[in-house]
């Protein structure tokens, strides 16, 4: 098993840039999901750890070995693709083995390995059949064990869940995960899905137009996003994002209301600083649940409300802004009515509105 270390990585194709100046280690065993918006970079990032794109700038190592000249049958790591990539003409069985045959693994070997793999995917059933005749998540299960069964040092994932129903995404997301715990396997795993990222990763790196936004462990960067693009892009709902201006004793002034901010959100912005107020839906607090910490009542108009079954969401505006919050389906949320909210003060988070970037602890 190994690391793998991106050292001011860039990549260019022609005279776009694609990725800039990436610097970024994947520590031994493990799990770290590349999480980004469409075209921001992840497979082309994932693509130069395997060795399919070559890097523009910068040295890739994988272990202790600096990889940019290493062909990639010889980098030790295994790829899955969210189209599959299996052989059409080939059984479940060959395509399992065709990766070590191709390898000269000897016989024994191979016969030891592949019902292995096939066992811990318990696809033992499904070996003689050809990739047609399984479903997508079968199909995908087989490209798992394509991949398993070689035993690299480090798995990449390219989206491998993007042709599932919501379903099965839910159910082999689960057991990737436990896969990956099982065998200890570096493993980068990329997907523009934020629910995918917190769920599955040890530790997540959101990557925006080709720059790294920020590291850190699932919790960490939902509880202190590094700046503004990582806070509105992290929770579903999203976070609660309101321009406004720092007053006197810190009070922040938006379009709708005035709001105490805690000094440790302030950092060490002065009166006068553009700022962006964040507060995540689950710290606007409607009535029926007491608001933790220090806590500021806020008059909403309901504007929508979306039913999700267990929960709904609800838009109120107050002023020109307008704020989302969840509530128990059972209490009432008409719409036109005032609901009176309380804001969690200790979870707000403040951006300066120019650098974007966290401005307290
Ligand atoms: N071979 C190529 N030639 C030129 N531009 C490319 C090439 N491959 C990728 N790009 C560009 O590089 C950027 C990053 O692409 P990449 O495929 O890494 O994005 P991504 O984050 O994986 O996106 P998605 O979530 O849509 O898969 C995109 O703007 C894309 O158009
Ligand atoms: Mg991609």
């Amino acid at each position: 098993m190994a690391s793998v270390m991106f050292k001011q990585v860039t990549k260019r194709f022609g005279q776009v840039s694609v990725i800039e100046g990436l610097d970024l280690e994947v520590r031994d065993h493990e799990f770290m999901v590349l999480v980004g918006p469409s075209g921001c970079g992840k497979s082309t990032a994932l693509r130069m750890i395997a060795g399919l794109e070559d890097i523009t700038g910068g040295t890739i190592s994988i272990g202790d070995r600096v990889v940019n000249e290493i062909p990639p049958k010889d980098r030790d790591v295994a790829m899955v693709f969210q189209s599959y990539a299996l052989y059409p003409h080939m059984t479940v069985r060959e395509n399992l083995e065709f990766g070590l045959r191709i390898r000269k693994t000897p016989r024994a070997e191979i016969d030891r390995l592949v019902p292995e793999a096939a066992h811990i995917l318990g696809i033992q059933e499904l070996m003689e059949r050809k990739p047609k005749e399984l479903s997508g998540g079968q199909r995908q299960r087989v490209a798992l064990g394509r991949a398993i069964v070689r035993k690299p040092s480090v798995f990449l994932f390219d989206e491998p869940l993007s042709n599932l129903d919501a379903k099965l995404r839910v159910e082999v997301r689960a057991e990737i995960k436990k896969l990956q715990a099982r065998l200890q396997t570096t493993t980068v795993y990329v997907t523009h899905d934020q629910v995918e990222a917190m769920t599955m990763g040890h530790r997540i790196a959101i990557l925006n137009a080709g720059k790294l936004q920020q590291v850190g462990a699932p919790l960490e960067v939902y509880e202190k996003p590094a700046n503004l693009f990582v806070a509105g892009f992290i929770g579903t709902p999203p976070m609660n994002l309101i321009r406004g201006t720092l007053g006197s004793g810190g009070v922040a002034r938006t379009s709708g209301f005035e709001l105490p901010v805690p000094a440790a959100a302030r950092g060490a912005a002065t009166e006068g600083t553009k700022v962006v107020l964040g507060i995540r839906p689950e710290n606007v607090v409607p009535p029926g649940r007491p608001p933790r910490g220090q806590s500021h009542r806020l008059a909403l108009t309901v504007e929508i409300v979306e039913v999700l079954g267990d929960e709904v969401v609800v838009h109120g505006r107050a002023g020109e802004e307008t704020l989302v919050f969840k509530q128990d389906p059972h209490l009432p949320a008409v719409v036109g009515s005032t609901i009176e909210v309380q804001l969690e003060l200790d979870a707000l988070h403040l951006f300066d509105a120019e650098s974007e970037r966290r401005l307290g602890a």
